[in-house]
């Protein structure tokens, strides 16, 4: 009888130790997987990912930006929610703070981790004058040179990169065309593949790469047939985008012997919630919720007057767009859905 209470206290001291060793080894783990709740999330990317960090004469701080979520603009390119805000919500987290607002919010409010995107920005540099990806990274490195983050923290976080298609926007801007794009492809996933190296070797052991939207599905590359077809040629651009990346991803974790990347496919997340089921007109998916009322108008621009010079839809909450790029909250309610299952493959 004692030698079996000595047994159960020795296992209970063990389990204690090993216990104790653990959490002060890897905050955040649970027999080595991520726990819900305390996991930090560092994000890099753009528009899609972006929940604030643009200064304030943005198209993201202003009417009706950001009316269905937080109920007024407040950073966001879209009416509401946008993916890092889905992602965060599954980790059992809050969103993490903007990069820019760091030193406005509490020391406490920074242990979600940090979301380092800017709207309009890409691997390379674009026409906007934001931060790219490898200067999202500079800032991520110069806080853990501060400290702001310990690398047990760093042990259990995930980082999310979610950008490219405002890359490829640049390159037909610049180039006018599609051709010579393969090869434009290639130099972006072998930058855009050593960033995610550079994560990793800060000590981030999770990293998550999004699959390029269906760019031929942007309302801006449906316009032209009344937001009925989408672009062909484009949404090939982003399939051949995808397909090397998955490539690279793979090659990237056979290297590491360990699966440190995935990718979130929103390509066939968005495809699925895009393609038209029963007679419904394809059209009532591709749609832009907010529209200028001329061409030269966009959504949320004002006149001298400040007469709204725009429209937004009755039922913002059915569209999947919210103005010519962006999705709407709806949009990314239901690509979260889509994207899901795949998500527990980040604990
Ligand atoms: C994590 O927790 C949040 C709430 O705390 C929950 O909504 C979410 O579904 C959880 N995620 C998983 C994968 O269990
Ligand atoms: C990113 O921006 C920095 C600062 O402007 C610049 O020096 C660098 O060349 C850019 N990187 C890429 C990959 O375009
Ligand atoms: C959209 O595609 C369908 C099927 O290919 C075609 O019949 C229709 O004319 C196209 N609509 C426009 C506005 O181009």
């Amino acid at each position: 009888m004692e030698k079996q209470v000595h047994f159960i206290h020795f296992l209970f001291a063990l389990f204690c130790f090993s216990y104790t060793k653990f959490s002060v080894a890897a905050e955040g783990l649970v027999n080595g997987r991520r726990e819900n709740g305390s996991v930090k999330l560092f994000v890099f990317g753009d528009s899609y990912a972006d929940t604030g960090n643009w200064e304030k004469f943005a198209a993201s701080w202003k009417e009706p930006y950001g009316f269905t979520f937080p109920g007024k603009p407040a950073g966001r390119f879209s009416d509401g929610r946008v993916l890092t805000d889905y992602i965060a919500s599954f980790l059992g987290i809050q969103s993490p703070v903007p990069y820019t607002w760091r030193k406005t919010v509490e020391k406490s409010g920074l242990q979600s981790g940090m979301n380092f995107a800017f709207g309009g920005t890409g691997v390379f540099d674009t026409f906007i004058n934001a931060p790219n990806m490898s200067t999202q990274i500079d800032f991520f490195q110069q806080l853990l040179e501060e400290k702001a983050y310990t690398k047990q923290d760093l042990y259990s976080s995930i980082a999310l990169v979610s950008l490219a298609g405002n890359d490829y926007t640049t390159y037909i801007q610049r180039n006018g065309k599609l051709q010579g794009l393969p090869a434009f492809t290639t130099s972006l996933i072998s930058q855009l593949s050593a960033s995610l190296k550079r994560i990793h070797g800060f000590g981030v052991r999770k990293i998550a790469v999004t699959t390029l939207q269906p760019l031929g599905c942007l309302p801006i590359s449906t316009a032209f047939s009344s937001y009925e077809n989408c672009s062909e040629s484009w949404n090939a651009a982003s399939r051949f985008h995808n397909q090397k990346l998955q490539q690279e991803i793979q090659r990237m974790n056979k290297e590491s012997r360990e699966n440190i990347y995935e990718t979130l496919d929103l390509y066939t997340a968005f495809m699925s919630k895009l393609s038209p089921a029963g007679n419904m007109k394809p059209s009532s998916f591709l749609m832009p919720c907010c529209v200028g009322m001329a061409s030269d108008y966009s959504c949320g621009n004002i006149d001298k007057n400040g007469a709204k010079k725009y429209v937004v839809c009755e039922k913002p909450e059915l569209s999947i767009f919210w103005d010519m790029v962006h999705p709407a909250q709806n949009g990314w309610d239901q690509v979260y859905s889509s994207l899901k299952s795949s998500l527990h493959r980040l604990y």
